[in-house]
């Protein structure tokens, strides 16, 4: 019989593995004589290789890895990153995620460690949000399926009957409508389509110049469906928007929700953790009524790709959306499998990954005071950017920063542009700096204007990495304006 291809012996695979890990470090150790963003251009031709049918040495995988696969990086762990909202990875996260894997246990449910761990991972983000401990969560991938999962226990909970059975085709079903400020996350609005409530339901309030949510057409587009013979049934609050991190008045929204009996939502996949910092609390201030919450551990607890957390705050609600077991799971009470939380009837996903690792090993290594000064750190660093344009003549603010993004725009003095020209050249000195490998950022659209947009999840910034910046916008604008 031939030795069993996959079944390394352990002496073997501390040797492949001690390998690894100086990938790892020496990765992590030339980032920053590298460009931020590794294009990997005509060397795609590398990975167009066919099908290989005999396999090769490890070692020799490792290194094609270690030469066409590690310097080529989106980007996110380099300090000069700031594009979207793409943290750098806490390395405690990556190492807790090769033990995820290693042990690799399937997550749906069940008395083993990994469920213990995702329960108390869920109980202390709560925690640190101020959210009600016993509300009922679960790990997703990420922000989009942290939402997607919020609002199918919101449509399933607002909606009169059987949903999960009736659907909601037909001429006697309610025709529900969900609002959302015209700053809210696109991934709301394909969770809107995808639980069939439909686009065109979504409402968009507009907000004003702080891009938070005027409640007061909240309470009018409200008052104008149902007067129409429409179902308003949730409103999303945004605590962190994408774009400019703006947090809507969550504690007017709660008041309203509560009046109007609508499934208050908020989406922090961004900004609830933010929460932790004293000094912004108060903006927070309803997020802890919210009926369902999502927020995103990959983006400020710093834990690498995916993970991201939803809560609902009725205990079974989200067991009532997602809840279907068929014979093969049915849980034996005479079992030892089963375990205090059973993951997989919570959300859309049966086997799940041991995501809770990486942020459970995080959180005990650093604790929630050294995230909470992470936080205010990468906060800091926007409002430095923030008064640095201010400073800087040939700069104009876009947006007062709440949390970490700064948006401003290069404008030179005493040269009459009109805004489409000052969108052209400040889309192109975006191209440029990320083109060269020097900075990565991506624009947004405020009011119509294009910007430069700085999002900072990342605790290897520094005040000079935000100088350079500017330094290199202004030399760049001004050779493409020669
Ligand atoms: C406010 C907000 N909601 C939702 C999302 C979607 O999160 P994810 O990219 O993890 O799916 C993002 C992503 O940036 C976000 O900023």
């Amino acid at each position: 019989m031939t030795k069993p291809r996959f079944d390394l012996p352990p002496e073997e695979l501390r040797r492949l593995g001690a390998l690894t890990a100086d990938a790892v470090a020496s990765h992590r150790e030339r980032l920053l004589e590298r460009p931020v963003f590794g294009k990997v251009g005509a060397d795609a031709a590398l990975f167009r290789e066919p099908l290989p049918e005999d396999g090769r040495p490890f070692e020799e995988v490792l290194a094609f890895v270690r030469e066409h696969v590690l310097p080529f990086p989106m980007g996110n762990s380099h300090p000069r990153f700031y594009g979207f909202i793409n943290a750098t990875a806490d390395p405690v996260g990556a190492m807790a995620d090769w033990l995820a894997a290693a042990m690799n246990p399937n997550c749906w449910g069940g008395d083993h460690a990994a469920i213990h761990v995702e329960a108390s991972v869920l109980r202390w983000i709560a925690g640190m949000i101020g959210y009600p401990a016993e509300a009922e969560g679960i790990l997703v991938s990420g922000g989009s399926m942290a939402n997607f999962t919020a609002l199918a226990a919101a449509r399933r909970a607002m909606t009169p009957g059987n949903v999960r059975e009736e659907g909601l085709a037909g001429p006697d079903r309610p025709r529900l409508t969900v609002y959302a400020s015209d700053q809210v996350h696109h991934c709301v609005d394909k969770a809107v389509d995808l639980l069939g409530i439909g686009t065109a339901q979504l409402r968009k309030i507009p907000t004003g110049r702080d891009f938070r949510m005027d409640t007061a057409a909240l309470a009018r587009a409200v008052a104008a469906d149902r007067a129409a013979g429409f179902s308003p049934a949730i409103v999303v609050g945004n605590a962190g928007t994408v774009n400019t991190g703006a947090i809507d008045p969550l504690g007017e929204i709660a008041d309203f929700c509560r009046s109007e009996a609508l499934w208050f939502h908020a989406d922090g996949a961004y900004g609830a953790l933010a929460s932790m910092v004293p000094s912004l609390r108060p903006l927070f201030a309803g997020i802890e009524r919210a009926d369902s919450l999502a927020t995103d551990p990959h983006k400020w607890l710093y834990a690498p790709y995916e993970v991201g957390a939803t809560f609902v705050r009725d205990p079974g609600r989200l067991a009532a959306t997602f809840r279907k077991f068929p014979e093969y799971l049915a849980s034996d009470p005479e079992s030892p499998f089963p375990g205090p939380a059973w993951f997989a009837e919570r959300g859309v996903e049966l086997s799940r990954g041991f995501k809770a690792l990486k942020v459970w090993m995080g959180i005990k290594t650093h604790g929630r005071k050294a995230y909470a000064a992470q936080i205010e750190n990468d906060i800091r660093l926007a409002r430095f950017l923030a008064d640095e344009v201010d400073r800087r003549k040939d700069f104009e603010r876009l947006a007062e920063p709440v949390l970490s993004i700064a948006n401003f725009r290069w404008r030179p003095e005493g040269r009459a542009m009109s805004d489409a020209d000052l969108d052209r050249v400040n889309r192109k000195i975006i191209h440029r700096l990320v083109g060269d490998g020097s900075f990565f950022l991506a624009p947004t659209i405020l009011k119509g204007r294009t910007t430069l947009r700085v999002s900072i999840t990342n605790f290897r910034t520094t005040e000079s990495d935000l100088l350079a910046l500017l330094d290199e916008v202004e030399r760049v604008g001004k050779e493409l304006l020669a």
